[in-house]
């Protein structure tokens, strides 16, 4: 849990001829909030923000980001160092424990998760039970929920031990139990994990290896999605984060609590956006679509169509994970000798939004989904396993801020308030009478 933030001051708010006084909290990096805690106790009144934009639901002490200066920092460190010399089981463990591991602590870590990686045999009926054409992310978050099923040893979220066996479980079973979704949609055989592969590599070989074929994991590859998993591992409190914390203050286990963020992370508002951009690149492309003629759809009260990949709730400035993303897609295309007109399409939205007055005055940026996906594109990944790979990337932030939640001062289970506009009292009419 956060150190608490520090009360220096006190608004002042009236409502009618009553005047209250707020504390005024400051967090670490000088972020100002009104407690309101008390307001509904003194007033009567509650606050409405659609969206909650003004509303901070918790103190965290995990992930900073500065949306006007385009800072994004897990644990104080900088997302850029991080991208370059660490690696993501490390960033995993940074997270959800608090600090970086000694090497012991890392070695440790490494092996109890990859030690984890099987699932029960009986997930191969679970999955063969669902249509060939399921949604990986529908699958994922039914087979995260499932995991409470075939693991009840291990589900009170205020057990140290059962908290701790469960979260290694579910980081070492994810990238199984999503290759399984994608093998089961190809009809080919599901890959037993080999734990002779790292983290990334082991996925990368249940993922396109088969029983058939010798497998080589491609270290520009590794490399690449190792880096993703790393810039999508947290965002603080963003829209499938606070699911994961609201369906945990319930104190359902971690696994219903995931499975809860996996399906909000799945809307093409959020993570789903990954899917939506190649699809619209690609349609731009099969339609014969100038990158303009797409932009001033975007922009057109009359066309539902938005640039996918673009703007975000915080930055109003660069997300600084498309930066890092950019760079390495034309790295990792040009090391694997892809050519993709994709990426050139992309390419020349950006140049025209970037230049346009509706997106410069709205300060809509390229967010992380509008590189990544041309990445994902060119290592062989279908586009509807995009998305899951995003989940596999903010599984450790997911499970550290349902950690923090646990261990908060001031858990309570989250529950907002409503301004009723309904009908007032009414009678019940007999149906004959209607
Ligand atoms: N294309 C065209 N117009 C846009 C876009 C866009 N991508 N994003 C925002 N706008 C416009 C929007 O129409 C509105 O205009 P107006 O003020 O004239 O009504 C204005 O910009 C503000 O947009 P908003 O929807 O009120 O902003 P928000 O903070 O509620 O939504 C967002 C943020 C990310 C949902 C939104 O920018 C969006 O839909 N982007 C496209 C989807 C996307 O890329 N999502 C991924 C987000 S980042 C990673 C993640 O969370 O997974």
């Amino acid at each position: 849990m956060a150190d608490t933030a520090e009360m220096a001051e006190t608004a002042e708010l009236r409502v009618g001829d009553q005047t209250v006084q707020l504390p005024v909290i400051t967090g670490s990096e000088g972020e100002r909030a009104i407690d309101i805690s008390r307001l509904r106790a003194e007033t009567g009144c509650i606050t409405l923000d659609p969206g909650y934009a003004n509303t901070g639901s918790c103190q965290s002490a995990i992930t900073f980001i500065d949306g006007e200066k385009g800072i994004l920092r897990y644990r104080g460190i900088p997302i850029e160092e991080l991208a370059e010399k660490s690696n993501f089981l490390e960033v995993s463990y940074l997270l959800m424990y608090g600090n970086l591991p000694n090497a012991d602590q890392l070695d440790y870590f490494t092996n109890s998760i990859n030690h984890h990686t099987m699932l029960h045999e009986d997930f191969r009926k679970f999955y063969a039970s669902l249509p060939k054409d399921a949604h990986p992310m529908a699958a994922c978050s039914a087979a995260v929920g499932a995991l409470a099923t075939f693991y009840p040893d291990s589900l009170d979220p205020r057990d140290e031990h059962e908290v701790e066996v469960s979260v290694h479980r579910l980081i070492a079973k994810f990238p199984t139990l999503a290759s399984y979704a994608y093998k089961h949609s190809v009809g080919q055989p599901f890959m037993y994990p080999n734990n002779g592969f790292d983290y990334v590599g082991n996925f990368m070989w249940m993922m396109f290896g088969n029983p058939c074929e010798e497998y080589e994991v491609d270290e520009v590859v590794r490399k690449a999605l190792d880096l993703l998993f790393i810039l999508h591992a947290d965002h603080e409190q963003n829209c499938s984060t606070s699911t994961t914390r609201l369906v945990g203050s319930s104190m359902v286990n971690l696994f219903g609590a995931i499975s809860a963020g996996i399906n909000s992370l799945w809307g093409p508002l959020h993570g789903g956006a990954n899917q939506q951009v190649i699809d619209m690149l690609a349609a731009i492309r099969d339609e014969g679509m100038t990158g303009r003629q797409f932009v001033e759809r975007a922009k057109s009260n009359d066309d539902t169509s938005r640039l996918m990949g673009f703007g975000h709730r915080v930055y109003k400035n660069f997300d600084p994970r498309a930066r890092i993303i950019k760079k390495a897609c034309f790295d990792v295309l040009n090391q694997l000798g892809v050519h993709s007109p994709l990426l050139e399409i992309a390419v020349e939205l950006e140049e025209i939004a970037l230049k346009d007055d509706y997106f410069v005055e709205r300060k809509l940026y390229p967010n992380v989904d509008f590189y990544s996906g041309v990445i994902y594109n060119a290592i062989g990944t279908p586009s509807n396993m995009f998305t899951a790979l995003f989940a596999l990337g903010r599984l450790p932030g997911w499970i550290a801020q349902w950690i923090e939640l646990h261990s908060d001062p001031d858990f309570r289970i989250g529950r907002p308030r409503q301004i009723y506009t309904g009908p007032t009292q009414n009678a019940w009419i007999p149906v004959e009478e209607r």
